[in-house]
């Protein structure tokens, strides 16, 4: 459990808040690099509680600025997109991604107003199919920041995403959390033997195969610069005397999580604070070997129930919410055909957690063993958030080097009372 105190610490993010400060000395994502056209329209983007733009000029340089004109609040999402910055459509003032307004046309020739309005605009660059942005102090900007996938086109990399409506921290405790699996997921993840996780191509239903059907993992705990990494051990169905199954997630703060993927795959997810109510969801999977076809592509995206325009609305709300009871079929479950009567991994995953309400009461929990991870994260972004409002600590990864690109998780069997960081280590070629 979390003290209401805590409770707040780790779930608010505004810009006066410590958690709010934390996070805006990371880079974070903002949209994805094929959101914005250059001269195109500007892209509506809230993040950490603050109603932003997000803009590709004609010149292809990239903005992120107040969605609010200066002048007098309308919106910039309306704005032209001109070579010299957002024209606003009411009185044509132009704001460019320097933080200045440049024009202001219905003020008499010589007024120097403009030299006084400040508007926020904050660092963003791509790194490969996202665009990352920096809310925090200029003078404190990080290392750019690139994953694995950031050198890969994107003919090679699959993005779905999706609005959540809960806290980011409630979004992230879900995959910092192993045994999960074993219940929620058992339509989609199915115990198999075989030596490690595979993905069943040929059923129309997402489903991987794991080689345990072990529901009580133990949780072994790592720190990282970057944050930590947890093994969950389990017995395997084939030689469980002698061999012991791994899988080792990471938790990169303040809101990534790197986890196994079928062969040929990495993946990764991101819990981005719209604000602290609602979460933007992001599933990476790529392939550094070889372009993903589309018929791979679409049957992702179905199966996962992450299709825009069928299973969420343009603006990533999906049809499943509270007021359907996230269109659970109960049918299916008394007929025995599945255990949530909920179609797909994720959509498994948002329902728990938008279940739980918009912010949690951490404080009414009982934790056992299965949550060591999660115990674990709480631990290490409330510690960083205090130590940084306190005594201006470097957050965790910032102050040291971390390469984030060789970042990776790992999955397979080790011998019984072996180190389960083998698994970790990368094949001999
Ligand atoms: S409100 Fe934008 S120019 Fe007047
Ligand atoms: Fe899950």
């Amino acid at each position: 459990m979390l003290t209401a105190d805590k409770n707040e610490t780790l779930c608010r993010t505004g810009a006066s808040t410590p958690m709010g400060q934390l996070m805006r000395r990371y880079w974070l994502p903002v949209c994805l690099a094929a959101d914005l056209v250059a001269g195109g329209a500007p892209k509506r983007v809230r993040l950490l509680g603050e109603n932003l733009v997000a803009f590709r000029s004609p010149d292809g340089s990239l903005g992120l600025i107040d969605e609010a004109c200066p002048h007098r609040g309308v919106s910039l999402a309306l704005a032209r997109n001109e070579e010299c910055g957002l024209r606003c459509l009411y009185h044509g003032w132009v704001m460019n991604g320097d933080g200045q307004v440049a024009e202001t046309p219905a003020e008499p020739e010589g007024s120097r107003m403009k030299e006084r309005v400040k508007f926020a605009a904050y660092p963003v660059r791509e790194s490969g199919v996202f665009v990352f942005g920096y809310m925090g102090p200029p003078d404190l900007q990080p290392p750019p920041l690139d994953f694995d996938f950031s050198d890969l086109p994107a003919s090679h990399v699959i993005v779905m995403r999706s609005r959540e409506e809960c806290n980011w921290a409630q979004c992230i405790e879900g995959v910092l959390d192993s045994a999960h699996s074993n219940y929620l997921h058992s339509d989609g993840i199915k115990p198999k033997g075989g030596l490690s996780i595979t993905e069943d191509t040929d059923l129309k239903v997402a489903q991987f195969t794991r080689p345990s059907n072990d529901g009580a993992p133990r949780l072994e705990v790592e720190q990282q610069p970057y944050g930590f990494r947890y093994a969950a051990l389990r017995r395997p169905m084939k030689n469980p005397e002698s061999n012991t199954y791994v899988r080792v997630t990471l938790y990169v703060a303040p809101v990534y999580s790197i986890f196994p993927a079928p062969k040929g795959w990495a993946s990764m997810q991101m819990f981005v604070p719209i604000d602290d109510e609602h979460t933007m969801f992001y599933y990476v999977l790529w392939k550094r070997e070889a372009p993903i076809d589309e018929d791979t592509r679409e049957r992702y995206l179905e199966q996962h129930g992450m299709r825009v325009g069928l299973d969420m609305d343009e603006q990533f709300r999906k049809i499943g919410k509270r007021d359907n009871n996230w269109m659970q079929d109960r049918e299916s479950m008394t007929s025995g055909r599945s255990f949530s009567g909920i179609y797909g991994i994720n959509t498994e995953d948002f329902a728990v957690q938008e279940s739980m309400g918009p912010i949690v009461n951490r404080a009414r929990e009982h934790l056992g063993a299965s949550d060591l991870a999660v115990i674990h994260f709480r631990r290490t972004i409330i510690d960083a958030a205090e130590k940084l409002a306190r005594e201006g600590a470097a957050p965790v990864g910032l102050g040291q080097q971390v390469d984030y690109k060789a970042l990776s998780s790992g999955e397979g069997m080790v011998p019984v009372g072996a180190d389960w960081r083998l698994v970790c280590e990368p094949e001999p070629a």
